[in-house]
């Protein structure tokens, strides 16, 4: 997603700037630009595309040799990607500059009064508050860059990793984050800021890693840290002895479990900013809220990882807002001629937003007069262009080919369609909605406290890792868990799984177990709690190993399973986004100890473009 990189040095900048967002291009961003200190002011080039294409533009602006600016990728949320909404933004008279990553939650009201102040904006984007902020404030501070920023996000709630120039101070560069990386590192003779470690590998392998709250002064001769309240600190420096491509996996082995360990802050950039004024809201849906009543039948189609997403939808959508909810996988619903009306809604759900079965599955269902929202992971791909409206999940690029946190942002997304639709019917109060949307961003900290310790996920991994195959079973919203679970299992090991209702067990594949023939039940408390032990209990009596995701405090699951992964205690509707977690580190363990590529498993691809 976005990227930051800044320099300020005693040698042209230029250069530097745009080979640290080559470094950053792995994320993923539609647009990019530089904003470099000239002796006659800032130069700020920024243009939709790629980072070779900002090179190309840089080359026609004649030479430019200042030796401090900053530098960034935007990948869209507030506004199109477009050159004007690219960063750097900068202040009404030009002379400030800003790069941000993360989201400012209160910029339209602060758009509105900074407006009536008289600013004149040039973007949609959120970030451009934030210049004319800071040019307001170095009004009230000259030559006190340090001190305008720092008031200026005190009017700013959200998150930020934010870093910003002046034309009035050459060789200065000031940034700050809250819930957003900021990097900051001092190499031979100059100093350098990013979002990521990556960005700044060639230049020093001494960093400091800002904490929420924390601002730095970089000039060319040094770096000065500072609290909020404007208070010199000492910093802690880190040093960084991994190469490269550890590095692009931010310091994990692979990028599979970088991508899961980033799902806590997937849930909380696809929330942020969704509450308005105490009610839920997605205006990118492009439906009024007439129409949005009207609804009387849902289909989410996907495929894959993306339609195991919409299986959960179905739950909550049907639970929720009392709409029937049909789930379909795209190939099957293209060639079916399914019943569509104007009420329908046709939610697609790609990851990659270009799958090809689900793209002409959109593009049936428009013939047929549906409206169609799409959910993607990726700005402007077809699936978000020939959707009526779109919702994109804020994943960040994703690099694993099996999915981990594209299937947790289009989880949450689509828990939060079910509640936009439940609101708009009537059929859940604005306190539940509110109480639910509370909840629902707790999830965050709970799968961080499960990401902590992985040591009963791995001990059942040992124990299972040499079985030709696997049954996956819950019930209720469980069951749903299972299918990804067993997905994810099978294309990273290569070890056959299946997915399966508890309660069907005893109509067939009961035939399978044997023992030491592992079940690994999604067993966490719910309303069908009690029947599932009863299943689990009839696998027991064959034989089979069971594997139990519980919730934390559940004694007795432990007299039927061998092995027991506790999750928190979340509200039943929550648990898919929770007992995921497990299922993907379990599936990672047992693929790394039959010896597979976990990032790169054989036979697939990330994007399937082809029928
Ligand atoms: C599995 C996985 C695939 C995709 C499927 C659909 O981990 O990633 O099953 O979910 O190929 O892809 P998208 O979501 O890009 O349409």
């Amino acid at each position: 997603m976005c990227g930051i990189v800044g320099c300020t040095g005693s040698t042209p900048v230029k250069d530097v700037l745009v080979n640290g967002l080559k470094r950053l291009e792995y994320r993923g961003y539609d647009s990019a630009g530089v904003a470099i200190q000239e002796p006659d002011g800032l130069k700020v080039v920024h243009r939709v595309g790629k980072v070779a294409g900002l090179e190309s533009e840089l080359a026609y602006h004649g030479e430019l040799n200042g030796t401090c600016g900053i530098g960034h990728t935007r990948w869209a949320t507030h506004g199109r990607p477009s050159t004007a909404n690219a960063h750097p933004h900068t202040s009404c008279d030009g002379r400030i500059a800003v790069v941000h990553n993360g989201i400012i939650e209160n910029f339209a009201e602060l758009r509105e009064r900074l407006q009536e102040r008289g600013h004149r904006f040039s973007s949609e984007t959120d970030t451009e508050v934030l210049a004319h902020l800071v040019e307001e404030a170095y009004e009230q501070h000259p030559g006190d860059l340090l001190t305008a920023m720092r008031t200026s996000l005190q009017h700013v709630i959200g998150a930020y990793g934010v870093a910003v120039v002046c034309a009035d101070e050459p060789g200065v560069i000031v940034c700050a984050r809250k819930d957003s990386p900021i990097v900051v590192g001092r190499g031979a003779d100059a100093s350098y800021v990013a979002s990521d470690i990556i960005a700044l590998i060639d230049a020093t392998r001494d960093v400091v890693v800002l904490e929420d709250g924390q601002l730095a002064r970089l000039t060319p001769d040094g770096i000065a840290y500072f609290d909020e309240r404007g208070r010199q600190i000492e910093p802690c420096v880190t040093h960084v002895d991994w190469d490269v491509d550890l590095a692009e996996k931010g310091g994990y082995p692979d990028f599979m479990l970088k991508e899961i360990h980033e799902q806590p802050r997937v849930v909380r950039d696809t929330l942020a900013g969704r509450m308005v004024g105490g009610e839920l809201s997605i205006d990118e849906l492009g439906l009024s809220y007439e129409e949005l009543n009207l609804i009387d039948r849902v289909y989410v189609i996907a495929c894959g990882t993306s339609y195991h997403a919409g299986l959960i939808a179905k739950n909550l959508i049907e639970r929720w807002a009392r709409i029937p909810t049909e789930v379909e996988v795209a190939s099957e619903f293209r060639y079916r001629n399914p019943i569509i009306t104007p009420s329908t809604l046709v939610v697609a759900v790609s990851q990659s937003g270009e799958t090809a079965d689900t793209l002409a599955a959109i593009r049936d269902a428009r013939i047929k007069g549906a409206k169609v929202f799409g959910i993607t992971n990726v700005v402007g791909s077809p699936v978000a262009r020939e959707s009526d409206g779109v919702i994109y999940t804020k994943a960040n690029k994703e690099i694993a080919v099996a999915s981990t946190k594209s299937f947790l942002g289009q989880v949450v997304s689509l828990t939060l369609l079910a509640l936009l639709l439940a609101q708009t019917k009537g059929k859940l109060t604005t306190a539940q909605v509110r109480l639910l949307f509370r909840e629902l961003g707790d999830t965050a900290e709970q799968i961080e406290g499960i990401l902590q310790d992985a040591t009963a996920i791995d001990e059942a991994a040992v124990a299972c890792k040499d079985a030709a195959s696997a049954l996956f079973v819950g019930r209720g919203i469980g069951s749903a868990i299972c299918y990804e679970g067993a997905l994810k299992l099978k294309e990273i090991s290569y070890l056959h799984a299946e997915a399966y209702a508890a309660g069907e067990m005893k109509h067939g594949p009961i035939a399978l177990i044997d023992d030491g023939f592992p079940v690994i039940a999604v067993a966490t408390q719910s309303p069908v709690y009690d029947k599932l032990v009863s299943n689990l209990k009839e696998c027991e009596a064959r034989g089979a190993l069971i594997v139990a995701i519980a919730t934390e405090g559940d004694e007795e699951i432990k007299k039927v399973a061998q092995h027991v992964i506790y999750i928190p205690k979340v509200r039943d509707c929550f648990t898919p986004i929770t007992a995921s977690v497990p299922l993907q580190l379990f599936a990672r363990s047992i693929a790394l100890l039959r010896g597979c590529d976990v990032d790169q498993p054989r036979n697939l691809a990330k994007s399937v473009t082809v029928e």
